[in-house]
């Protein structure tokens, strides 16, 4: 059978038939194009993803118990310096590497380009800095005070894996090692519109887009980095996304905690200061850490508390992990369940034009890091101040907006002026 047949066939199986409806007007080398990619894709997949996630999902509310978290800021000062001690002896002896996430689309923000190269102006110094090089100073600034230079690893996705790479060649790498820094890219799924039809980015190419951050540890291990990773004699990666300008990639005091407690996965939160805002929050399902979804979330659960006052479902989650190399290692034997989201994608519609929708229009399907941690018995839960710590750039109208982000980092820096 010829490829073009054999291509018609799957289509017509899956009710696809629409891909090729601008394939007569293609150049030989779109139509070879085309029809390649459609025989890579897993139709079988991506259909049931999306069949499955129409059914609604059920959260049985009597398998969820809170799950136990320390409070930076009910440690003593001596208990502090010990846990900080540990963990710079940790850094110090190079056992520390740090993944940056950074494949997302940035969707929301609607920003052309990788979400990384988006840059805030600083009125202060009249300087702009973009997301990268603020994350780059950040690590910089613990290569210099503990005298070693961190392995950085950046997960990229296919839409912005040349983009990103061109920018940090560009900019000299903002100073940074360039031997010490890899790039990786994630895997990908095709979109998938509301009646179920995969979407075109072109005439001659099927619009796909990263499967969520949750697929950094398959990624880690395809591409290499795992195996990287033990050749450094890695014992400790630091995982975030590229959007929190307060990230602390480097943070002797949760190193040193996790380390000292014999967790092998950690995670930061902040307290969720109204009971039923849109955030998810740590918990336990069926004994095992977990994250319960906002949707998941009613008021009896959110004003619950131990007995010593302290609520028993309000630590937020802020995308700041932390796992042993052998965590890492074992999660990225696991496929992990896949969330839907709706998200705004250019598409081409019935006419050949594309067209840019103002409310969004496809599903993408997205692995998220946190279900790694049911894979675990137990973890270590930190609550750090969100003044110090979270300032993420999500959209332009929302709470999470570039100005807050600005605002919230500027603050940070007048009065920790010497902080590393
Ligand atoms: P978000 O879930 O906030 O999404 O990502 P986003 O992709 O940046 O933006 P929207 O939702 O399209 O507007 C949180 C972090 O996870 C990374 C992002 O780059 C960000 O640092 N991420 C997200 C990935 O690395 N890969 C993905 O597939 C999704």
């Amino acid at each position: 059978m010829d490829k073009l047949t054999q291509v018609k066939t799957i289509l017509k199986k899956y009710n696809q038939e629409h891909l090729l409806y601008f394939y007569d007007e293609l150049s030989d080398e779109h139509k070879d194009m085309l029809l390649n990619q459609i025989l890579n894709i897993n139709f079988d997949e991506i259909i049931s993803l999306y069949q499955n996630s129409l059914e609604p999902s059920h959260l049985d509310i009597n398998t969820v118990s809170p799950l136990e978290h320390l409070e930076k800021n009910k440690f003593s000062f001596d208990e502090l310096n010990k846990y900080i001690m540990i963990g710079e002896k940790k850094i110090k002896s190079g056992f520390l590497a740090v993944v940056t996430m950074a494949g997302g689309q940035g969707s929301r923000l609607g920003y052309k380009g990788p979400k990384g190269t988006y840059e805030l102006s600083f009125d202060s110094d009249h300087i702009k800095k973009s997301l990268f090089q603020i994350m780059c100073e950040d690590i910089k600034r613990a290569n210099q005070k503990y005298n070693i230079v961190i392995p950085w690893y950046i997960m990229t996705s296919q839409e912005n894996h040349i983009a990103t790479e061109e920018y940090f060649k560009l900019h000299d790498f903002f100073g940074y090692p360039k031997d010490k820094i890899k790039f990786f890219i994630q895997e990908n799924l095709p979109l998938i519109d509301v009646n179920g039809k995969l979407i075109l980015q072109e005439i001659y190419q099927i619009k796909s887009a990263s499967n969520g951050n949750g697929n950094v540890f398959k990624s880690m291990k395809n591409n290499g980095i795992i195996q990287d990773l033990e050749n450094n004699n890695i014992k400790w990666i630091s995982f975030g996304g590229i959007d929190n300008v307060l990230l602390k990639n480097v943070d002797p005091l949760f190193i040193g905690l996790a380390d000292e407690k014999n967790y092998e996965i950690a995670s930061k939160s902040i307290f969720k200061r109204r009971p039923l805002e849109k955030t998810a929050v740590y918990c336990r399902k069926s004994g095992k850490p977990s994250i319960l979804d906002y949707d998941d979330i009613d008021i009896n659960l959110s004003v619950s508390r131990y007995e010593d006052g302290t609520y028993k479902y309000r630590e937020a989650n802020i995308l700041s992990h932390l796992m042993t190399l052998n965590a890492v290692k074992k999660a990225s034997n696991y496929s992990l369940s896949y969330h839907r989201a709706f998200k705004k994608n250019a598409f081409v519609n019935d006419e050949g034009m594309k067209q840019v929708p103002d409310k969004p229009n496809s599903y993408k399907f997205e692995n998220f890091i946190f279900d790694i941690f049911s894979y675990f018995d137990d973890m270590l839960l930190l609550r750090v101040n969100e003044d110090e710590e979270f300032a993420p750039i999500k959209d332009f109208t929302g709470i999470y907006n570039p100005d807050t982000a600005k605002e919230k980092y500027e603050k940070y820096w007048s009065i920790n002026k010497t902080d590393s």
